[in-house]
C-alpha cells in the first residue's frame, strides 16, 4: 500500500494535463501522460458523436470502411511495430478466428485482411502476392478485389514503404483489367501529416488520408486511426473500443488506490521488479484469441521501457498451450518472474461438454459433462497453485469476455501502466533510440547514405 500511496503524485501529474492541450499538439515530451487525444474524449462526446458523424475523424473512417465491405474482397494491412501490432490483436481477439475464410468469396462480407509490410521475408510477401493474384472467389468467373491500407507515422519505414511498392505495382497491375478502377479508390494511408507516404498517397490522388496524431507514439497509437481504421474495416465496434478506454481513464483517475486496477498492476510489477529480481515479465493469456494482445503488450513494454539498462523482459504465453513447451522452467528455473494471467471469465460460444463415450479407451468418461471452461479453471487454478508452491508470484486480470469494449480498457490500462513505469524507472518511455540505430546499420549494409 505505499508504493500505491506513492504513485497517487504520478497519477496527479498525468491527468493534470489539459487534454485541450492534445489538440495544439503542443506537449513536451515528457508530458504526454495519456497520449493521445482520442483517450479523453469525454462520454458527452462520444453521446454526441452521431450528431458529428460526418465531420469527426471517426465518421471519415467509418464512411471508408462502410464503402469497401461491398467492393472489397480482401484488404493487405501494411504496417509494422506500434503501426501494426494493434489491429493484428484486434483481429484476432475480436474476429472470428477464421475470419478470412468465412469471407472468402463472398462479396458484401467483412473483407479478408492479410498483415505485411512487417517484415522482408521473401516467402512471405510473395506467397501474398500470388494469392493475391490468384484470387480466392469460388465462383471464378469473379476475380478478387483487394485493396491496400498503408500505415506509417514517418512515412519512411523500410519494411513498410518496400511493401507498399511492391503490393501497389501488383494492384495497379490487378486493375489494368477495368480502366474504370482507379487506384486510389483501393488504397487507405494512415500517416503523419508529411513526410514521404504523405506525399506519395497524394500524388495517387487518395481522398481521405488519415492522420497519425502528432504527439502520438506508434505504440500508443492503437486507438488513433493506426488500430481504428483496420478494426472499422473488420467491421469491429470502434466505439465501444474507445468507451471502454474512456471508461478505463475515468477508473485510472478516480479509484482509490487499492481498488485501481491501473496503479495494482504497476505497484505489483514494479515491486516485485525491484525487490524480488522478477526481470521477467510474463504475460499468461487464457485464450488463444489473446496471443497477439500479448504481442502488442511486448512490444509496448519493450520498446518503452527496455532503456539505459532497465526494464523488465515481456514475454507472452498461451496456455494450456504454453504448459507443456515453457512451464516447466517458469515453474523450476531462475526465479526471475512475474505471471500475469489474463484470464477470460465467459467465453463467447455455448461451453462444449467432453461427451460421454461408449468406448471409453480414453477413460475420460468420468468428466463426461464437464465442459472446457471448467477444464480451463482447474488447469488456471492448478496452475497458480503450482507455482506459488514454488514461490512464483502471479497475478490475476479478470476479462468478463472478450469484445471491443473490454479490449479497449486493456488497452488504455496497459498503456498508462507502461508510461507510470517509465517514470519509476526514471526513463522516457516515449522514442526508440536503440531502434533507430538498427536502421542506420541497415541503410550503411545496403550503401545507402
Ligand atoms: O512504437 C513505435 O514508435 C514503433 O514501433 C513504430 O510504430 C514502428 O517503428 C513503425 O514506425 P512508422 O509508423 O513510422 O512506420
Amino acid at each position: 500500500s505505499q508504493c500505491l500511496e506513492s504513485l497517487l503524485p504520478l497519477r496527479q501529474e498525468m491527468v493534470d494535463v489539459d487534454p485541450q492541450q492534445y489538440a495544439s499538439g503542443n506537449i513536451p515530451s515528457e508530458k504526454q501522460p495519456l497520449d493521445a487525444r482520442f483517450f479523453w474524449l469525454p462520454e458527452e462526446q462520444l453521446a454526441a458523436y452521431e450528431k458529428h458523424r460526418d465531420a469527426s475523424e471517426l465518421g471519415r473512417i467509418f464512411n471508408v470502411a462502410n464503402g469497401m465491405h461491398d467492393r472489397l474482397d480482401a484488404v493487405v494491412t501494411l504496417g509494422i511495430g506500434g503501426s501494426y501490432m494493434g489491429a493484428r490483436a484486434m483481429m484476432e481477439a475480436c474476429c472470428d478466428p477464421y475470419h478470412n475464410e468465412l469471407s472468402r468469396g463472398r462479396r458484401g462480407s467483412k473483407p479478408r485482411m492479410y498483415f505485411e509490410g512487417n517484415n522482408v521475408d521473401n516467402d512471405a510477401s510473395s506467397a501474398l502476392l500470388q494469392r493475391l493474384a490468384a484470387g480466392s472467389c469460388e465462383d471464378t468467373a469473379v476475380s478478387d478485389r483487394w485493396g491496400i491500407c498503408v500505415i506509417s507515422k514517418s512515412g519512411g519505414t523500410m519494411e513498410t514503404a518496400v511493401a507498399f511498392r511492391q503490393f501497389l505495382a501488383a494492384l495497379e497491375k490487378s486493375l489494368d483489367k477495368d480502366a474504370a478502377s482507379q487506384l486510389s479508390d483501393f488504397v487507405f494511408p494512415v500517416t503523419g501529416e508529411s513526410g514521404k507516404l504523405h506525399d506519395l498517397a497524394t500524388q495517387i490522388g487518395c481522398p481521405e488520408i488519415f492522420a497519425v496524431p502528432d504527439g502520438v507514439g506508434g505504440r500508443f497509437s492503437v486507438l488513433s486511426a493506426v488500430g481504428l481504421l483496420p478494426a472499422a474495416i473488420l467491421g469491429l465496434d470502434c466505439m465501444q473500443l474507445l468507451a471502454g478506454a474512456v471508461e478505463m481513464n475515468e477508473h485510472f483517475k478516480n479509484a482509490a488506490p487499492e481498488d485501481n486496477v491501473v496503479l495494482k498492476y504497476v505497484a505489483t510489477n514494479h515491486l516485485l521488479e525491484k525487490h524480488r529480481g522478477c526481470n521477467i515479465r510474463v504475460m499468461s493469456v487464457w485464450s488463444k484469441a489473446l496471443e497477439s494482445v500479448g504481442m502488442w503488450y511486448d512490444q509496448l513494454l519493450a520498446e518503452s521501457n527496455g532503456k539505459e539498462g532497465k526494464g523488465a523482459t515481456p514475454l507472452t504465453t498461451v496456455n494450456t498451450r504454453d504448459l507443456h513447451s515453457r512451464h516447466q522452467q517458469h515453474q523450476q528455473g531462475h526465479a526471475d518472474k512475474v505471471f500475469n494471467n489474463v484470464i477470460v471469465k465467459n467465453y463467447r460460444t455455448d461451453p462444449l461438454t467432453v461427451g460421454h463415450s461408449d468406448r471409453n479407451q480414453d477413460g475420460l468418461n468420468d468428466l463426461a459433462d464437464k465442459t472446457l471452461p471448467q477444464l480451463m479453471d482447474a488447469a488456471i487454478k492448478g496452475t497458480n497453485e503450482a507455482l506459488h508452491a514454488d514461490g512464483r508470484p502471479t497475478t490475476d486480470i479478470v476479462l468478463p469476455t472478450i469484445d471491443t469494449h473490454v479490449l479497449g480498457q486493456l488497452f488504455q490500462m496497459l498503456m498508462i501502466a507502461t508510461v507510470i513505469e517509465g517514470r519509476l524507472l526514471g526513463i522516457n518511455p516515449y522514442g526508440q533510440p536503440g531502434v533507430e540505430q538498427y536502421k542506420k546499420n541497415m541503410n550503411k549494409n545496403l550503401g545507402r547514405a
